[in-house]
């Protein structure tokens, strides 16, 4: 690992990896921009909420990861996946630029399991890791 790369750089970095052997060492050089491989740490403390009142509704509500700098000026957007407890159909849904949304049309009365993953809203890069789950059930009908 190394540190002190910058972003918006007008020449790529490069990396010289050499792999050697008894017959000899051979070297290439990997150019990167730091933006082309960008990939952020998973969005933090995500909490999952039944909506008082809403039989189908849940509120996700989370925070950019802690090491991403300056999130007010280099924003990341947001994909979420979910999946009931008893199936193991994953949705995915996004990307959303806020750091809170509303899940609709989920079975009341069931668990559901919520995870988020971040991106550099530029697109630059990949997306971090998932987040870990929190979960949460809808209300019930009345
Ligand atoms: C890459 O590193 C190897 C081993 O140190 C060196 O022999 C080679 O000259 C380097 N290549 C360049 C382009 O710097």
């Amino acid at each position: 690992s190394f540190g002190d790369v910058q972003v918006f750089s007008l020449t790529p970095y490069e990396v010289n990896v050499t792999a050697v052997n008894p017959l000899g060492a051979a070297s290439r050089l990997l150019p990167f921009l730091l933006e082309n491989i960008i990939k952020p740490d998973p969005p933090e403390d995500l909490r999952v909420s039944p909506i008082p009142g809403e039989t189908k509704k849940l509120l996700l509500e989370w925070s950019p990861p802690g090491s991403w700098p300056f999130p007010e000026y280099f924003p990341l957007k947001y994909r979420i996946r979910y999946a009931r407890e008893e199936d193991s159909v994953t949705k995915m849904i996004g990307p959303y630029e806020q750091t809170s949304y509303t899940l609709t049309e989920v079975q009341p009365g069931t668990l559901h399991h919520i995870q988020v993953a971040a991106k550099d809203f530029t697109d630059s890069g990949e997306f971090s890791a998932w987040s870990l789950p929190a979960s949460a059930t809808p209300w019930m009908e009345p």
